[in-house]
């Protein structure tokens, strides 16, 4: 398998590379990384292939991951003619990952890398003269306000959405669904991504910032019913299902969703859990100067953030910012169907426990002061 990859300095990106190296010893992979330059584009992948692999006898032989330098909002990638032309002889496979994925990006930012960077990319792919498989990576968040159980085949909806960027998600599958005519390509929707099996957090996103203010007591209610459901999920499990899907089960035109379904974390299992590791390291949680999020329904809590929007509060205001852009889901009281996935891979595979990975995420964001102090 030649691999022609995009997003490998992500958080599913590198989960990615990592189960390449381990388990697909003889796939080469050809990884668009952005950068000003060859030189800066050489010292990205240097250090990034040791943050990756930091002990010398997990690295992957010389040769078999090359950084390749592009940019997905560049007609042609802004790839060179070069390596335009060898990516078009060499590639069999496919996977198109990158994208903006914050949550509160103008919604034309969002388009740009998300929809047209999409467009890009399959421009591209279809020069490809060797290819057998793409898979393209999307979000079960396409679901916007859709409420009630979401269905891998379920494609268009008029609900609206919780935020830009899962409307240019949305957009983005419309126009690959159309691309699945002429091309192989089968689509991975993943769950909300907090960190890795042991706790690590790779890449800090909007989800961290909210548990961060709810962590220091900024956080009064919540809107939706203690079974709301958060579909917390692991960057090794969204690689690890997704990589082996697209090569043992691979079928193009399919839909698949990488995630927990039914066994997702509650809202109060949620709340449950943050002040149970809050309470480990902050004393305010432990002696009950601090109290619990309540969860409140919809007109209790537009009441609450008129009110709170009313204040100078700076971190009451940030929480209000986050919860705009992921509340709605919680409303909605959705459930994303991961049955037909966890069928097809069983015990081979398998989401980790939700309450323990926040639990372990949880820590470690704590151990590391969010992130500031790494080792
Ligand atoms: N994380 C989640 O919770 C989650 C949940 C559901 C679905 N997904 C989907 O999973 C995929 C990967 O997300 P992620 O969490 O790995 O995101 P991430 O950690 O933010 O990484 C995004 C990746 O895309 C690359 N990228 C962004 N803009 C680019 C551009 N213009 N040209 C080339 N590369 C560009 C980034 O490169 P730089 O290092 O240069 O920025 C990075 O490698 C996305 O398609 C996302 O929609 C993620």
């Amino acid at each position: 398998m030649n691999l022609f990859l995009t997003g490998i300095t992500g958080a599913v990106g590198m989960e990615m590379a990592r189960w390449i190296a381990r388990n697909a010893p003889r796939a080469r992979v050809y990884a668009l990384i952005r950068a000003p330059s060859p030189v800066v584009l050489k010292a990205r992948w240097t250090k990034l292939a040791a943050k990756l692999w930091p002990e010398a006898s997990a690295r992957p032989p010389e040769g078999q991951f090359l950084p390749v330098l592009g940019d997905i909002t560049r007609p042609g990638l802004g790839l060179s003619p070069e390596d335009a032309a060898r990516l078009a002889s060499e590639v069999t496979h496919v996977l198109h990952s990158a994208a903006n994925v914050e949550l509160d990006a103008p919604l034309d930012e969002a388009r740009l890398a998300n929809v047209e960077g999409t467009r890009h990319v399959f421009e591209v792919v279809r020069t490809f003269r060797r290819l057998e498989r793409v898979g393209y990576v999307s979000t079960l968040f396409v679901a916007g306000h859709r409420p009630g159980r979401f269905l891998e085949t379920d494609e268009v909806h008029e609900a609206g959405f919780v935020n830009p960027y899962e409307q240019s998600k949305y957009e983005a599958e419309h126009l690959v669904r159309g691309l699945m005519k002429e091309l192989p390509i089968a689509m991975y929707r993943l769950a909300y991504l907090i960190g890795r099996d042991d706790g690590e957090v790779t890449r800090y996103n909007s989800m961290h910032s909210l548990i961060r203010l709810f962590h220091q007591g900024h956080v009064g209610a919540f809107p939706g019913t203690p079974d709301s459901r958060m579909d917390l999920s692991s960057n090794d499990y969204a690689a690890a299902a997704l990589l082996t899907l697209f090569l043992e089960h691979y079928q193009p035109g399919r839909t698949f969703h990488i995630g927990n379904g039914d066994e997702a974390l509650r809202l109060q299992d949620f709340i449950d859990t943050v002040v149970e590791v809050a309470a480990e390291s902050e004393r305010r949680w432990a002696q009950g100067d601090f109290l619990p999020p309540d969860i409140v329904d919809e007109e209790t809590y537009a009441l609450l953030r008129r009110t709170l929007l009313q204040t100078q509060n700076k971190q009451s205001h940030e929480v209000i910012r986050l919860g705009d852009t992921m509340y709605g889901h919680l409303l909605a009281s959705q459930v994303f169907d991961a049955r037909p996935v966890h069928a097809l891979l069983g015990e081979r595979v398998k989401p980790p426990p939700a309450k323990k990975l926040l639990m372990d995420v949880l820590r470690h964001c704590v151990a590391t002061d969010w992130g500031r102090n790494r080792s």
